[in-house]
Order: structure tokens, then C-alpha cells, then sequence
């Protein structure tokens, strides 16, 4: 049963014809589609989801609405990968039963047995009154990527909390339980996470209670998506995506964040040695990282470089919003740092030198990774150009770092969350950087603070200007190829 109007519509209605329709659409866009981050071939990508290790390859997933650049009926759009270079379509999820009417929603997976074992948010609506009625629900895939069953777990929010209650993350305790944390809304419309317990797949779930995260400031916070538990060494790790904190000057500049905190977690409770945003660029959200791959001294990890509630200016083409690159994460001491992983850096073609003095063409800057010493002394470079003037630019006074879009393409949300970015960041050794096309990921000191942001410069050249001399290291990303 599917109900299939307006903007609740399944892939399984689409007329015929219609998504090539879309397709030719979104080839009209010459200027931003990326070449190495994956992005929707057509409609809106949103969180990363059931990112998970077999074994043998990953498996990932994504919140995906194929018909436009709106936020209507997800699905689950899925692939398999062994490098993260080559993607290979497996069995998507397409809501088509009572429990998920209006979208398969948020979730994670994890390996069980020789099957992967995927939770996800079932959104529905009432008929009678719209009103939300959340299940959670169980998806069984095998290793190859197949469908083989979905079952709802859970009907409605427990009693206590809101009709916001989604995105189940699942994780296996030390006694080889299967436990999952959802974010919720309470009653009094603060944010928090629960988490639920099954002996096995087959089991029904029982509601443990509350996270307990002290140390957050959590004033104002009327909800928490995607959380994510994790262990990287001896250390636990909490992301999650509160919505409501407080915007600061320098950090938390945007409307919602994604944060983690680093400590140790006792059976519910996380006592956090460090909290911070994850990433301070303009555009990310709702990360996730994989599972199975635990008890190593890294995890990997997705974001979506995108942000509820905005457009871009390719949503004229029918698509909107990417996935960052994969990121490796470690900890220094109990902060985070992310990378890029290791294939993405092997991958490197045709890696050149550049003296850049002033200014400087660079061949295909726009789909470039750069890579230069910035030596702790105050720097201020233009990346792009076109007739409009418009142009982007990164800067350093010795203590911040800022990225300001303010002379690209004006999109609703600059004029609303202003047009600069912070970074504070004393003794600035090294910038990374990976441009494509829309997206610039910015890494400084190897990873110790991120920057992630979509730019809009139509029709531009690819040249750089710069107020002091930097020796640029030059190298070209792999191309994403679709199998
Ligand atoms: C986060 C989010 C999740 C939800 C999903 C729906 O971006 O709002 O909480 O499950 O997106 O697409």
C-alpha cells in the first residue's frame, strides 16, 4: 500500500519516462555536479545511512527523494563498495508498506550473522488528522546487497517523548545484545537520545531509557537526530545532530550542528571528557560512520554536506546536495580529527608543484585537491573568477581562519546565516584542500579542524590569486565510477 500523492510519491509510481525526464534536467547543470562525491542522479540526497563494513566491502546508503530537489517521500538509495572509488548498485528501500507510507527515514546496520541487519525510521501520517506516527523498523539485506525482508519493530513514540522520534543507530553491547539509540523529542520539547535493547533480530525491543550526556549544554535543544555510538581504541565516541543550540560567533555559526563528544560510555550514561562541532564550514550534517569495523584505532565516516531546511541554486536542475568524502577518524588526545581516507589521497593523479605568485591559472582547479604549508603567517587567497566578479575566498589573520562566500552566488541562506565561516586555530601549519565543482573541504594541520561548504560560481575560471607567495601541492581526485 503506498500512497503516492504529491510529494509522497514512491519511485514504484513513477511514470513512464519520468525520472529520465528529471535526468535530462539535471544535465542541464554544467557548472556544479561533482565528480568525485556522490550525488543523486536526480532529486535530493540527504543523510548518509546503514553505513556498513561486511567484512569484505562496505555498504552504504542514502536518504534520497528521486523526483525533485525536496524533501518528499525517502528512500533508501543503496551501494556496495570495496575502495570508494568504484560504487555498485544494490536493493534500495522503497517505502511501500503501512509501516513507512510517507518514507523510509534514517537508520543505521550492522553485520549480524551472514546478513546485514539494517534499523530505520518508518514515517507515517494518520489518514484521518496528518498526524506523524513514527515507527522503527528492521530491514534484513544479505552481503550481496538483496532485499530479503522488513518488518516494523516499533509503533509510535514511547510514551513520554513526541511524535519526533527517529533515526535508529544500532550497536552491539559487550554480552553480543543488539542495541540501538534513536533521537527523540520529550514532552516538555527538549532533544535527548533513548536506547532500546533485543536479545536478536528476532527479539521485540525493549526501551532502556535516556542517554545521559551531562556535560552537554542541551538549553534550548528541542531535538537530537542521527546519533551515532562508536568506539575508536579505548575511547567511545557520541555524534549526533542537535537542533536548537545556540549560534556563536566563532562556532555553532550555523542554524543546526553536528557535534561529538569523546569519553567513556557506561552502560547509558556518556561522561564526556570533550564535546565540539564537528565540522565548522557552512554545510553539514547528520554524519554517520561504519559499523563492523570496530576495535580499530579509526572509523570512517559520512556526512551530508547539506543542512535541513535549505535550497541551493541547483535546484532548478533537479538535484540538490552531496555526501562529503569519506573522512578517516582518530582521536589526538580526546579530539577528533578527520581525514579524508587513505584511498581517496592513493587515488591522487597527475600531483604537480605550483610556485603561486600573485595570481596563477591551475588546471581544473575546480575538481583539484591542494595541498600547501602555510607557515603560521597570514595569508588571504581568491579561488575563482567569472564577469560577475564573483570569486571565493580563504583567509588567515594568525588566528582565524575564514572562509567567505560572500562573492558567490547569493542563496536565501547567506542572507539569513550571513556569509562567513570561523575557524580559530592558533599556529596554522598546513591547508588541504578538496575542491569539486560545489563543494570545498577544507582540512587544517592534517585533519585537526574541517571546514565543509557548497559555493555556486557559474561559468568560471579557474584561477587563483593570492597575496603572498605559497608552494602549492596539485593533485586531481579519482572520478566516481557507477557500476
Ligand atoms: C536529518 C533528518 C533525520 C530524518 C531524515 C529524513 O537530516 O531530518 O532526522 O530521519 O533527515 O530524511
Amino acid at each position: 500500500i503506498i500512497f503516492n500523492n504529491g510529494k509522497y510519491k514512491s519511485i514504484l509510481a513513477a511514470e513512464q519516462g519520468e525520472l529520465e525526464r528529471i535526468k535530462s534536467e539535471v544535465e542541464k547543470d554544467r557548472d556544479f555536479r561533482p565528480y568525485y562525491h556522490l550525488a543523486p542522479s536526480t532529486g535530493l540526497l540527504n543523510d548518509p545511512n546503514g553505513l556498513v563494513f561486511d567484512g569484505e566491502k562496505f555498504h552504504l546508503f542514502y536518504q534520497w527523494f528521486p523526483f525533485d530537489a525536496i524533501h518528499g517521500m525517502k528512500h533508501w538509495k543503496h551501494f556496495t563498495t570495496e575502495d570508494f572509488h568504484i560504487y555498485t548498485e544494490a536493493d534500495p528501500l522503497i517505502p511501500c508498506e503501512l509501516f513507512e507510507s510517507h518514507g523510509c527515514y534514517s537508520g543505521g546496520a550492522l553485520p549480524v550473522g551472514d546478513k546485514i541487519a539494517a534499523f530505520y525510521t518508518g514515517n507515517t501520517r494518520r489518514a484521518a488528522d496528518n498526524q506523524r506516527v513514527p515507527f522503527q523498523n528492521l530491514a534484513i539485506f544479505d552481503r550481496t546487497g538483496k532485499l530479503l525482508s522488513k518488518r516494523p519493530l516499533i509503533e509510535n513514540a514511547p510514551k513520554g517523548y513526541t511524535e519526533h522520534v527517529r533515526d535508529p543507530k544500532p550497536y552491539f553491547t559487550k554480552e553480543g545484545k543488539i542495541r540501538f539509540i534513536c533521537g527523540a523529542q520529550r514532552e516538555d520539547l527538549t532533544g535527548t537520545a533513548i536506547i532500546f535493547e533485543m536479545d536478536n533480530l528476532d527479539d521485540e525491543p525493549r526501551l532502556l531509557g535516556e542517554l545521559s550526556l551531562p556535560a552537554f549544554d542541551n538549553q534550548k535543544v528541542f531535538m537530537w537526530e542521527c546519533p551515532d555510538l562508536l568506539k575508536v581504541g579505548d575511547n567511545d565516541i557520541f555524534i549526533w545532530s542537535p537542533q536548537g543550540k545556540r549560534r556563536e560567533a566563532r562556532r555553532f555559526q550555523n542554524n543546526f550542528h553536528a557535534v561529538y563528544a569523546v569519553g567513556k560510555l557506561d552502560d547509558r550514561t556518556f561522561n564526556a571528557a570533550h564535546i565540539a562541532e564537528l565540522d565548522q564550514g557552512f554545510d553539514f550534517y547528520a554524519p554517520q560512520t561504519f559499523a563492523g569495523l570496530e576495535n580499530q584505532k579509526h572509523a570512517v565516516m559520512f556526512g551530508w554536506c547539506g543542512m535541513p531546511d535549505l535550497t541551493y541554486p541547483t535546484d532548478k536542475y533537479k538535484w540538490h546536495s552531496m555526501l562529503t568524502l569519506p573522512r578517516e577518524i582518530t582521536l589526538q588526545g580526546n579530539r577528533l580529527v578527520q581525514r579524508p581516507i587513505k584511498e581517496i589521497y592513493q587515488n591522487l593523479t597527475a600531483l604537480s608543484q605550483i610556485s603561486l605568485q600573485q595570481q596563477a591559472e591551475i588546471q581544473d582547479l575546480d575538481r583539484a585537491y591542494i595541498k600547501f604549508d602555510a607557515e603560521n603567517t597570514a595569508f588571504n587567497i581568491r579561488f575563482f573568477a567569472n564577469e560577475q566578479g564573483q570569486t571565493l575566498s580563504l583567509s588567515y589573520d594568525g588566528e582565524l581562519v575564514c572562509l567567505d562566500r560572500s562573492q558567490t552566488e547569493e542563496t536565501e541562506w547567506m542572507k539569513k546565516f550571513a556569509s562567513q565561516r570561523y575557524c580559530e586555530i592558533k599556529n596554522l601549519r598546513q591547508v588541504e584542500i578538496f575542491f569539486d565543482r560545489s563543494i570545498i573541504e577544507i582540512f587544517l594541520n592534517d585533519g585537526e579542524k574541517a571546514l565543509t561548504s557548497r559555493f555556486f560560481i557559474a561559468n568560471r575560471q579557474n584561477s587563483v590569486k593570492t597575496d603572498r607567495t605559497l608552494r602549492l601541492n596539485v593533485g586531481y581526485p579519482k572520478e566516481i565510477e557507477y557500476k
